[in-house]
């Protein structure tokens, strides 16, 4: 298990690489709530959360395009949130090896 303690000062999301079971977390963050979810497309693992609306508003997969790939909540961390620290506390059970790199978009 690891244990990670993320600084989320002004950032709206976070993707976290889980290195030893090669899967992707994307958190989103607001004022009121935190979702974590899988980031990887089910067709072969392409980044969800760089998915684009095309000219009809349908969301699609940067990859191959494909339409509407679904939000999967991630079954591979846990999370605390922590809004007036701008704090996230992670716990991922799976997760053996460091570094645990963490990557921060804003
Ligand atoms: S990886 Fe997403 S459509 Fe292929």
């Amino acid at each position: 298990m690891a244990i990670k303690k993320i600084s989320t000062k002004g950032a709206k999301s976070l993707i976290v690489d889980l290195t030893s079971t090669n899967d992707r977390v994307a958190i989103y963050l607001d004022e009121k709530s935190v979702k974590a979810l899988n980031d990887k497309c089910t067709h072969r693992g392409g980044p969800l959360h760089l998915c684009y609306r095309d000219s009809n508003n349908i969301r699609r997969c940067p990859w191959h395009d494909r339409p509407n790939p679904s939000d999967r909540y991630s079954s591979e961390v846990a999370l605390i949130y922590y809004p007036k620290d701008e704090t996230i506390i992670l716990v991922a059970p799976n997760q053996h090896d460091e570094p645990w790199p963490v990557k921060v978009c804003i």
